[in-house]
């Protein structure tokens, strides 16, 4: 097999990383607060928490994806087939189509003002009430797609190293 390893740039890979940190966080602890028990108080600092930082988030995935668009990616790993390629391109752009989602409707779900981190305060963008909870159903639901997807994407990976094609590298 083919050793040649093709990997992200350095800028890519530090915008793949934070993001996959915020992500992740974001996704578990969203959930865990949404199926199990916990003390009200930390509930809501979780929830605050989560929502200064995903709001702190929202730029760094706009360069994301201007990022990804203006550099393109890495020519495939050798040992991949046309039609893994192909699948590999599709669920990342629905990773980032998700991901766009889950934050255009975590802001318009939002029946009070932002205070993210005492820093600044984004207003309130919607009023009516019907308006909100559509906007809070999508939420929910598109965060559930993005974790199925996540997993894939985890699977996937798995999938590949076992096989023996170091697709990890090429983000590391
Ligand atoms: C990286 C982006 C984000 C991820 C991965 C994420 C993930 C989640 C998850 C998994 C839940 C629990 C869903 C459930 O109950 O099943 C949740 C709830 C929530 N999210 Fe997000 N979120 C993100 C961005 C945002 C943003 C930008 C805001 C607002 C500025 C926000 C506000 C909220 C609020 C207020 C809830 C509680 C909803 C409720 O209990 O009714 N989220 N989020
Ligand atoms: C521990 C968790 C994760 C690992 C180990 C991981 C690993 C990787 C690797 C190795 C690649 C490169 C694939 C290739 O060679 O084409 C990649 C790409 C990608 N990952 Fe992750 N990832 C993780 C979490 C996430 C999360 C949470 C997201 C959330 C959206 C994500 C979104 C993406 C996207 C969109 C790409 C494609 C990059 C591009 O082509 O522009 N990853 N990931």
């Amino acid at each position: 097999m083919s050793k040649v390893i093709i990997q992200f740039d350095t800028t890519a890979k530090y915008l793949h990383w934070v993001s996959a940190l915020v992500i992740l966080w974001a996704s578990i602890s969203g959930l865990y607060i949404a199926y199990f028990e916990l003390e009200s108080n930390i509930k809501s600092r979780i929830l605050s928490f989560n929502v200064s930082i995903t709001t702190l988030f929202i730029p760094l995935f706009c360069w994301r994806i201007y990022y990804r668009i203006k550099q393109g990616i890495p020519q495939a790993h050798p040992a991949m087939s046309a039609l893994e390629v192909k699948l590999a391109h599709a669920g990342h752009t629905l990773l980032y189509v998700l991901v766009s989602l889950v934050l255009v409707s975590g802001v318009l779900m939002m029946d009070h003002d932002v205070n993210v981190f005492q820093l600044f305060i984004i207003p309130q963008l919607l009023q009516q009430p019907s308006n909100i909870h559509f906007f809070e159903t999508l939420h929910l639901y598109t965060c559930r797609l993005l974790v199925a997807l996540i997993v894939c994407h985890l699977g996937a990976l798995i999938k590949h190293e076992m096989m023996g094609r170091r697709i990890l590298k090429r983000m590391i």
